[in-house]
């Protein structure tokens, strides 16, 4: 016998009823964009190798060890998409969308990042984003906050902690990174293998270390809020007046250093204790200098990813998950006879804008009423051979367990009698 194959690690099946989740969440998500002005981007789902070589950073966990790439027959680098700035800001240069003035893009679909597999962390995952390009005001930065704060909200995810910290920029980050090498530097040898590893090419990643060895160091560096120069400390403050105007709760956090090269002054992250280790269910910034670095002009930007996977964890954990309503119609036929009449009926309901289910195989009543109930189904039309002498069907509602007769007429106005007693 050969042996089974199984989806590939870190990767997940989403089948009914988590799939209805799923729906529910995106529903919203599109919704919520709309309020705020932006218009949905879908890129493909590989890229030139270059893309994210150039503009997540070469330093970065992700293209160090995290993507997967291959060559295609046409001997060319291609990754498939480990996150979705870059490729958006990609695709904005090539369509000229920048040329146009400040615009608002959002996504929601799937990246991959060839990471250890765990709780909350996989190989193929999902995010919501949005990119907001053309402000440098902070208002724009407030702006994106609040799109990811009112998803959070709309689910009343009270343990969500927004956390928000400037890492300042050309300027003034070069000094900072110079202050934290000459803190870490004397105590190299007592630090973790990885902050060894991440000194020398960057130092801000120590801060966000989550290795007990590396604590005290983390404790006692020196805090950027020291460093920044005056064209970042008044965006920041802006910023934060910003937040309050908006009545959006945050925290100061100066270990928000985020994981991606192009991060400029504002980053921000929306954590839950609910998580467990992998407890960011959103991070996101401001990065002026990507689509410079890309080959397009000067645009300033900001934008965040929300880790959709994390993000219901989080509903669930909360009992946060809406309670499924009942809805729609189960046809039962008893007998062929029956099945010949009720057939055409299902189908008028459908085209009347109600869901109708029916099963084909010769049961008896109850075994149908559970089926019912499997698809949560809110009536159930019932006919068998008594049904068919009287000239009636029976309409029950599977909640209160009524039964009202309805005439036996033709399918449209039996479908229409049975819409009509549902609307109630
Ligand atoms: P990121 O912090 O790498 O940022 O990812 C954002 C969110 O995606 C994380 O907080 C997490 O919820 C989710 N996520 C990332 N990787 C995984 C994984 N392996 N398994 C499960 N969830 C995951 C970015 O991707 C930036 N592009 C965000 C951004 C947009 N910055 C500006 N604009």
């Amino acid at each position: 016998m050969s042996s089974k194959i199984t989806a590939p690690r870190g990767t997940q099946d989403l089948i009914p009823p988590d799939s209805a989740r799923w729906q529910e969440l995106e529903a919203r998500i599109h919704a919520l964009a709309q309020r705020f002005g932006y218009g949905e981007i879908r890129t493909p789902l590989f890229e030139a190798t270059e893309l994210f070589v150039r503009g997540v950073g070469e330093t970065t966990d992700i293209v160090e060890k995290e993507m997967y790439t291959f060559t295609d027959k046409g001997g060319r680098s291609m990754t498939l998409r480990p996150e979705w700035t870059a490729p958006v800001m990609r695709a904005m240069l090539e369509h000229s969308l920048l040329a146009q003035g400040p615009q608002r893009l959002y996504y929601i679909g799937p990246i991959f990042r060839y990471e250890r597999p765990q709780q909350g962390r996989y190989r193929q995952s999902h995010q919501f984003g949005v990119e907001c390009t053309g402000y440098e005001a902070p208002e724009a930065d407030a702006e994106v906050m609040s799109v990811a704060w009112e998803l959070v909200q709309s689910y009343g995810l009270r343990d969500a902690a927004l956390k928000v910290n400037s890492i300042g920029d050309d300027v003034c980050r070069p000094r900072y990174r110079e202050a934290l090498l000459a803190h870490f530097r004397p105590n190299i040898a007592l630090l973790s293998s990885d902050a060894q590893r991440r000194i020398e090419r960057n130092p801000l990643r120590l801060l966000d270390s989550k290795e007990e060895r590396d604590a005290p160091y983390v404790a006692s560096a020196p805090r950027i809020e020291e460093f920044l120069c005056d064209a970042c400390r008044e965006h920041f403050a802006a910023l934060r007046a910003d937040l309050d105007l908006l009545g959006i709760a945050y925290t100061i956090d100066p270990r928000i250093v985020r994981g991606l090269d192009y991060y400029t002054r504002t980053v921000f992250e929306i954590q839950s204790s609910a998580l467990g280790a992998q407890n960011a269910v959103c991070g996101g910034g401001r990065y002026d200098g990507l689509v410079r670095s890309l080959g397009g002009p000067d645009t300033p930007a900001v934008g965040f990813a929300l880790g959709i996977e994390r993000f219901l964890t989080m509903v669930e954990t909360a009992g946060a998950t809406p309670a499924r309503k009942r809805d729609g119609v189960q046809a039962i036929a008893l007998g062929a006879q029956a099945r010949a009449t009720l057939l055409p009926v299902a189908a008028e309901i459908r085209r009347l804008g109600v869901p109708a289910f029916m099963d084909y195989e010769e049961r008896k009543l109850l075994a149908h009423l559970k089926i019912a109930d499997r698809n949560g189904a809110r009536f159930a039309l019932i006919i068998g051979s008594e049904e068919l002498t009287a000239g009636q069907a029976v309409l029950r509602d599977l909640t209160s367990r009524t039964d009202r007769r309805l005439a036996l007429e033709e399918p449209r106005v039996l479908a229409a009698a049975v819409v009509e007693a549902q609307a109630v």
